[in-house]
């Protein structure tokens, strides 16, 4: 088995490249069946999604989409603000547009719950989210639930594939979860 060690922590190979191809091949079949008709326009959150998303949307089938880019951020320091910071703000009209944001990790839900109700009230017709991981244990937010998940994991930290740790390891090809 593989092992990273960051910062004086431990982490084992939890979902090997061929497991996470597997679990997004699989998002993608539902999504194509769900987006054959319309033309979505795929928001990705950034930075961790950037992995994730470039996958999801090469698997897809016969859908017409666009794709665009978002940084955000509901926290200062430790604490959340509860106000969305707009790092890298949407470039894209929403308007009556069918979005689907694309997420590394829906942790709490706080960042997905903000974003839905900025998306709708940019006039999005409708607002589903895709996410790589869901840790369901740690939902706050009942509309924060995704629409497409990858894998559900408990609430362990997890890296790579997109996820960092301060910053790093999002490019390793596996997902990794801390040991104690
Ligand atoms: P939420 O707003 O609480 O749902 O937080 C979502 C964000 O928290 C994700 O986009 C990640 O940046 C971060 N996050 C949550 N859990 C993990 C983890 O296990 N590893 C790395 N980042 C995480």
């Amino acid at each position: 088995m593989r092992t990273i060690d960051e910062q004086g922590y431990h982490f084992e190979e939890w979902l090997t490249p061929e497991a996470i191809a597997k679990d997004v091949q699989q998002v993608a079949d539902i999504i194509s069946a769900d987006y054959k008709e319309k033309e979505p326009l795929f928001v990705v959150v950034l930075n961790g999604a950037f992995v994730f998303a470039s996958d999801l949307l090469r698997a897809l089938k016969d859908v017409r989409c666009e794709v665009t880019f978002i940084r955000v951020s509901s926290y200062y320091g430790m604490r959340t603000t509860g106000q969305l910071q707009f790092i890298v703000p949407l470039q894209q009209v929403v308007e009556n547009r069918d979005v689907v944001i694309v997420e590394d990790i829906v942790d709490t839900g706080l960042t997905i719950h903000q974003l839905k109700a900025h998306l709708r009230g940019l006039g999005a017709s409708s607002v589903k989210v895709a996410t790589m991981l869901f840790k369901p244990e740690k939902l706050e937010y009942d509309d924060a639930k995704p629409d497409y998940i990858g894998h559900e994991i408990s609430e362990e930290f997890v890296i790579g594939y997109g996820l960092d740790f301060d910053g790093f390891e999002r490019n390793l090809d596996a997902i990794y979860k801390v040991k104690e």
